[in-house]
């Protein structure tokens, strides 16, 4: 039974010294270690020995079997080393090859400008009022005092909707300006208090639509940033402090403006208004083409027609508008020369900004 044992030893140590890897490994336990191995049948049979036998056999299986389990042990982390510093020269990373760039969303140039806008008039106090796209000929040019035959009332300038059955002299249209969201938020505001109506202080931003010969300067689709304050006792100095202002936190503290006796049917007086042009500080240079001034807007006091139309008695309350291109201040902004590259989508002209 002794020399059996040594036997089995023997055969034990060397086979595991032939396993190569983990699978042999494995293999090698249990035909060694496992439930049927030689040791295992060894100690099976320790009851049917000899009582004197018993002690010296028991012992030296006992032997057999940690010598065994710690060379099993000694082989496995061996073999892990192995396997590690093998995978560790084959599957080598080289450190100093540049990174792979996660590609960022971001926003659109037109998206970033609208929002810094919206910031310099959300610290003045102004909220943002969202109106339709889709309007009807008496919002976006009846109410705001359009005599009937204004050219803006024209085929060539407005994107008339066909729906339903034609609508007479009230056709719907797609906006041709914001200005129709004064109307909506005028009668809004109102609503809240008929006799009373509260102070109005808000932005209208979102598209127009004309009917364009598209140039680099000229798109059929644009956004329109209108401002809209009505309330006791509001002058047209609110409204040039108010833009002046305007200026100056989006184009530098330095910036001065300019205002220019202008026309249109819903505000009076109204006015055109220039910034000194950033580029060339008023000295005159190409993108102001030598004039030193950058036209951003339209502007005036409401007129009393447009306030009554907003439920606003016009003895009571004034007020000032303004209409601003907030793709022409990212155009100015960035130094874009075609208007046309906003919404083509083109990604070598989204991914610079
Ligand atoms: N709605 C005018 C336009 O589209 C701009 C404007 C707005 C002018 C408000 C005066 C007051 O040209």
């Amino acid at each position: 039974m002794l020399e059996q044992l040594t036997h089995v030893e023997q055969a034990a140590l060397a086979a595991l010294e032939a396993a190569q890897d983990e699978a042999a490994i494995e293999q090698w336990r249990v035909a060694h270690l496992g439930r049927s191995a030689p040791l295992m049948q060894v100690f099976d049979q320790l009851g049917t020995l000899a009582k004197e036998e018993r002690p010296a056999v028991g012992r030296r299986a006992n032997e057999v079997k940690k010598a065994i389990e710690a060379a099993f042990a000694a082989r496995s982390e061996t073999l892990r080393q192995l396997t590690l510093a093998r995978s560790l020269t084959s599957e080598r990373l080289d450190v100093t090859l540049p990174g792979r760039r996660a590609p960022l969303g971001r926003l659109h140039p037109d998206t970033q400008t609208l929002r810094e806008l919206y910031h310099v008039f959300g610290e003045m106090g102004f909220q943002v009022f969202r109106s339709r796209e889709v309007e009807t000929d008496e919002y976006n040019f009846q109410l705001l005092n359009f005599p009937v035959g204004h050219p803006a009332r024209d085929m060539q300038d407005t994107y008339f909707v066909a729906i339903g059955a034609p609508r007479g002299d009230n056709p719907v249209v797609l906006r041709t300006h914001t200005s129709p969201g004064q109307i909506h938020a005028m009668r809004a505001y109102a609503a809240m208090n008929p006799d009373n109506p509260p102070p109005v202080r808000i932005v209208l931003p979102g598209m127009c639509y004309r009917y364009e010969q598209v140039t680099t300067r000229h798109e059929t689709q644009f956004d329109q940033l209108e401002g809209l304050a009505v309330g006791p006792g509001i002058t047209f100095g609110d409204l040039k402090g108010t833009l002046a202002d305007m200026a100056r936190r989006l184009f530098g503290q330095a910036t001065r403006t300019r205002f220019r006796a202008s026309y249109f049917p819903f505000t009076e007086p109204s006015a055109e208004f220039d910034i000194e042009c950033f580029l060339c500080g008023g000295e005159g240079c190409g993108v102001c083409k030598g004039s030193g001034w950058l036209e951003i807007g339209g502007c005036g006091m409401v007129h009393p027609v447009v306030l009554r139309n907003g439920g606003y008695d016009p003895k009571r309350y004034t007020g000032y508008a303004f209409g601003l291109g907030p793709q022409r201040i990212a155009m100015l902004k960035n130094r874009i020369d075609d208007i046309r590259l906003f919404w083509q989508n083109d990604l070598r002209f989204l991914e610079q900004f």
